[in-house]
């Protein structure tokens, strides 16, 4: 097929949108309302390109190539009308004097802002139109600001198409459209997952989570409170991108250096209940195999992935394992061991924890986590907070996490990317099977960013089915071939965002495929660079074990490590 593109001869040998024949060609078109990993909707009509022989101008991500087409991408009208669109998108922005972009969440990263200064926005002719609509603050995780909506419709296709949750819709027609949930009832009143992926595909500021970082400042300068933080895994290979890193630079002793500069009177680590889970997760999991329990196991560190199984497949809810999430473990040994050990009351003891997820906002305050965790913030509100303070980050110099509660294995640090869980388990359940040393750490066969992935693992001649599967929309799809009996699996990893936690919803924006894989190796290159990559032979858990919780899955594990679900439907 021959192309003309600005009076340029091109050839493709296959049918595509102009807009990625024009991308081909080394030239970039504006655009709103498209993303590359959702269909394309033609509504916001800033990628307007000239055709030769047609009347009007064609939108470029939902227009085909034709053969012997001639494209105009920056043609006078092209510019003036791509002027005037962004004109009326900002003024139905609500972008008024009061100077609201230096109040929001995405002054760093909006595609208005970026997008007005890259066509030569010099003034807003039309005035602001308000939609009236009020804030939506019903969640525990996410706010909807519908003033700053421009209706690019972004997040109700990632919340349908990725996620397979939909609960986000359009509302009425023409000017009066607006974004909304199910009759207006809110985020926090519907069967949101609180996952956040649509924070992160919003262009503007128009979602964001709910910000705990106010609180935390006050719990820092309060003398009478004793404050602890724990950091995810996945939070040290994605927070120097906020501070305008490569994706995928590890910070985690600046990191910690920083956070004792914030204040906080010890510094610890969500990794060391990452191997605690492992330890209660793989003896779960060989219970049920040898004695004939409920499979196959899921995982139940992904609160997203909770809420989904709670509101849309009641019926599995025994599949799931009872441990808490490493959040919730941490939360419940800070306040018990650690705290007697320290001798610091419950009371005076505020956990804090910093999180790549905008569910676990959620899940801290579910009654069955008896409020061990007292804030979350996401990586995004860390930077924030560091930013603040004056901290320069990525020049601080190493510190090490505190001990006991900051000591961890390779095995959990690899929780963050999507097969961690699942390779972590095995490394452990191998051991604990046969007794013998395991040769080889790597499985390979579940890593990698792929939606699904299924491994068979030989363990003493035994053969164990397992799956790793992450984003929603492909958790749907694993759950539908469960139930139809089109599969049999021992083990599944489910985890709600695509990626795994290095994709979750509290990460720095963008947050795209590339990215994903520098921050994933990144993981890999943390869990070979420690000198314990085994869960069980961390040495933190094994006391903890021998002065504290007896064994794995004793009555007092159970009592704070374990939980139960709801079935919400
Ligand atoms: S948080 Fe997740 S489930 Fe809720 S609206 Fe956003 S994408 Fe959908
Ligand atoms: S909330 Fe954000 S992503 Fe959703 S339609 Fe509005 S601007 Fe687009
Ligand atoms: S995958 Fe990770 S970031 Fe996403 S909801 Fe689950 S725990 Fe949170
Ligand atoms: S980006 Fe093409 S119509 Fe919005």
């Amino acid at each position: 097929m021959k192309v003309k593109i600005n009076n340029r001869e091109y050839e493709f040998d296959k049918e595509m949108s102009i807009l990625d024949a024009v991308k081909s060609a080394h030239i970039k078109i504006p655009t709103l309302c498209y993303s590359e990993k959702l269909e394309p909707f033609g509504s916001c009509r800033l990628c307007s390109v000239e055709v030769k022989g047609e009347r009007t101008l064609k939108p470029a991500c939902v227009t085909k190539i034709t053969d012997g087409m001639e494209i105009f991408t920056h043609s006078e009208k092209v510019r003036k009308t791509r002027k005037t669109i962004m004109e009326l998108i900002v003024a139905s922005h609500g972008i008024t004097c009061n100077l609201n972009c230096l109040t929001c969440s995405k002054s760093n990263s909006c595609e208005i802002k970026e997008i007005a200064g890259e066509i030569g926005i010099t003034e807003i002719r039309v005035p602001p139109i308000s939609n009236g609509l009020a804030e939506d603050k019903s969640s525990y995780s996410i706010v909807r600001e519908p003033q700053k909506c421009i209706v690019c419709n972004r997040c109700v296709r990632k919340c349908a198409e990725v996620q397979s949750v939909n609960i986000l819709t359009i509302a009425n027609r023409g000017p009066n459209t607006y974004v909304t949930t199910f009759m207006d009832k809110g985020m926090g009143n519907v069967d949101c997952t609180n996952c956040g992926q649509c924070i992160l595909e919003c262009p503007t500021g128009a979602l964001h989570e709910v910000y705990h970082t106010e609180q935390v400042w006050n719990v820092l300068s309060d003398k009478d409170k004793f404050v602890i933080v724990q950091t995810a895994p996945a939070v040290r290979v994605a927070i120097a991108e906020e501070f305008g890193a490569e994706p995928g630079r590890i910070t985690t002793k600046q990191m910690v250096a920083g956070l004792r500069l914030l204040g906080f009177d010890k510094v610890f680590d969500t990794n060391f209940s990452a191997d605690l889970t492992i330890m209660e997760e793989a003896n779960e999991f060989i219970e049920r195999f040898k004695d004939g329990g409920k499979l196959p196991l899921f995982t139940s560190c992904s609160p997203g992935w909770i809420k989904f199984i709670e509101h849309n497949y009641p019926e599995f809810i025994d599949n799931l394992s009872t441990c808490k999430s490493p959040q919730q473990m941490f939360g419940a040994i800070a306040k018990t061991y650690y705290a007697n050990k320290i001798g610091v009351p419950r009371e005076k003891m505020v956990v804090v924890s910093i999180m790549p997820c905008t569910a676990k906002k959620f899940e801290r305050v579910r009654p069955e986590m008896k409020g061990d965790v007292d804030y979350v913030l996401t990586t995004r509100e860390l930077a924030k907070m560091f930013k603040l303070a004056g901290i320069d980050l990525l020049n601080l110099p190493a510190e090490d996490y505190d001990i006991p509660l900051g000591i961890s294995s390779g095995a959990a640090a690899i929780f963050g990317a999507t097969g961690g869980v699942m390779e972590a388990a095995l490394r452990t359940a191998y051991e604990a099977i046969t007794g013998k040393e395991l040769e080889k750490l790597d499985f390979e066969s579940v890593r990698g960013i792929k939606g699904i992935k299924e491994a068979t693992i030989a363990i003493d001649g035994i053969k164990v089915n397992v799956a790793v599967v992450n984003g929603l929309g492909n958790a749907r799809k694993v759950l539908e071939m469960i139930k139809n009996g089109e599969k049999e699996y021992h083990f599944v990893e489910f985890m709600a965002c695509p990626g795994g936690c290095i994709g979750g919803g509290g990460q720095p924006i963008p947050t795209n495929n590339e990215i994903l894989l520098k921050r994933m190796e990144a993981i890999y290159e943390v869990d070979k660079s420690l000198p314990i990559r085994k869960s069980h032979e961390n040495p933190a858990v094994k006391a903890l074990y021998e002065e504290f919780l007896g064994e794995p899955l004793s009555e007092k594990s159970h009592e704070l490590l374990h939980t139960t679900y709801v079935a919400r439907s």
